[in-house]
């Protein structure tokens, strides 16, 4: 194969996260103000043809695993399965995943197993329909529910289920979430909060949790028992002794897991965003649509890779006043 690509630490990048949209049908309390932020100008939106062809040279220098996000990736679904069709017939590419709100997901989950999508993560803060209708500005629990429920009968799995934990505002689940593992086959993730957007520091640290917590808290209440996951891994993984499904641990903040990253992200604008906390971005878009070779890209593909911080620091971050794209924007 033709050399990797690596930043200035050694990590070569094996997975890209693409942002094919900063549009969502929801406003989650934790991503985006009340009203929305201003949207980009659909040309300024990278085309299919666009993303697949860097997904395409990607593939030719190590990259194995893509993941399609947004914004709600699944606003833009008739592109996004024609992508995901052509992304899953790049052999390099041993695994394509869709990260969605799942509110869209009744209507296309089979598509998207068709053209050849392999793993599902589905967005759900709560399993309370009240309780997601304030976290998620919007009364669209049920959809979110029959989306989860189409996904299976498409025949994904596992489905991972993403919750971003929240001090007073869902930590009481944190037993109802991991018991849902008991019968069903989900990967049951718990997110630490990230001071993503214009959040203050002190509105973060009245809703920031540790995942210290949901492990004791699991381990008061259940019998877990650890599982191994690849050293690259982001996530702990356990189980409750006996079930279908696992639990996993997600903690950016409590614990960095920077030093094995091998991460890079698309924003649905074209640029490349080497870690998710920094602003730091490289404009792709523009060479692309000036007529760039393949080499050329290259080279701009490296040089965003060697602004890689060699590890996050959002706490640093928040204290000093700065704030972050949020999620929408730079893809989750
Ligand atoms: N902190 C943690 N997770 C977040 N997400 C969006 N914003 C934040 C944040 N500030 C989550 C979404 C989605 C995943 C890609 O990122 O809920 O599941
Ligand atoms: Fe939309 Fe995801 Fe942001 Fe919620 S977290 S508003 S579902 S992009």
């Amino acid at each position: 194969m033709a050399c990797d690509i690596q930043d200035p630490f050694g990590r070569a990048i094996r997975y890209l996260r693409v942002s094919v949209t900063d549009r969502c049908n929801l406003r989650c309390v934790y991503c985006m103000p009340e009203h929305g932020v201003p949207y980009e100008a659909p040309d300024k939106l990278l085309s299919v043809d666009e993303i697949a062809r860097i997904v395409l040279l990607l593939s030719r220098h190590g990259l194995a695993k893509v993941r399609v996000t947004g914004g709600e990736p699944l606003v833009r679904s008739a592109e996004v399965i024609d992508l995901i069709g052509r992304i899953s017939a790049i052999p390099q590419i041993a695994d394509i995943g869709l990260t969605t709100n799942g509110i869209l997901l009744e209507r296309h989950a089979r598509a998207l197993r068709a053209a050849g999508l392999k793993r599902i993560n589905i967005s759900l803060d709560t399993l309370r329909r009240e309780r997601y209708a304030r976290i998620a500005r919007m009364d669209r629990f049920d959809e979110t529910i029959a989306g989860l429920h189409a996904a299976e009968a498409a025949g994904f799995s596992p489905i991972k289920l993403n919750m971003v934990l929240m001090k007073g505002i869902n930590d009481d689940e944190i037993a109802d979430f991991a018991r849902l593992t008991l019968d069903h086959a989900y990967h049951v993730r718990f997110l630490e909060y990230m001071p993503i957007g214009q959040v203050t520091p002190h509105e973060w640290r009245a809703r920031y949790l540790s995942n210290d917590c949901v492990l004791d808290r699991l381990n008061g209440e259940f019998a877990m028992e650890p599982i191994e996951v690849d050293a690259s891994s982001t996530s702990r993984r356990l189980r409750i002794e006996g079930a279908s499904g696992y639990v996993e641990v997600i903690s950016p903040i409590s614990h960095r897991f920077c030093a094995g990253c091998n991460r890079l992200r698309l924003t649905a604008n074209g640029a490349l965003a080497p870690c998710l906390s920094d602003n730091y971005e490289y404009d792709l878009r523009g060479p692309l649509r000036a007529g760039a070779s393949d080499d050329e890209l290259l080279g701009h593909i490296r040089a965003a890779v060697s602004h890689k911080p060699v590890q996050s620091d959002f706490e640093g971050r928040v204290n000093r006043g700065g704030s972050l794209r949020i999620m929408a924007q730079i893809g989750g």
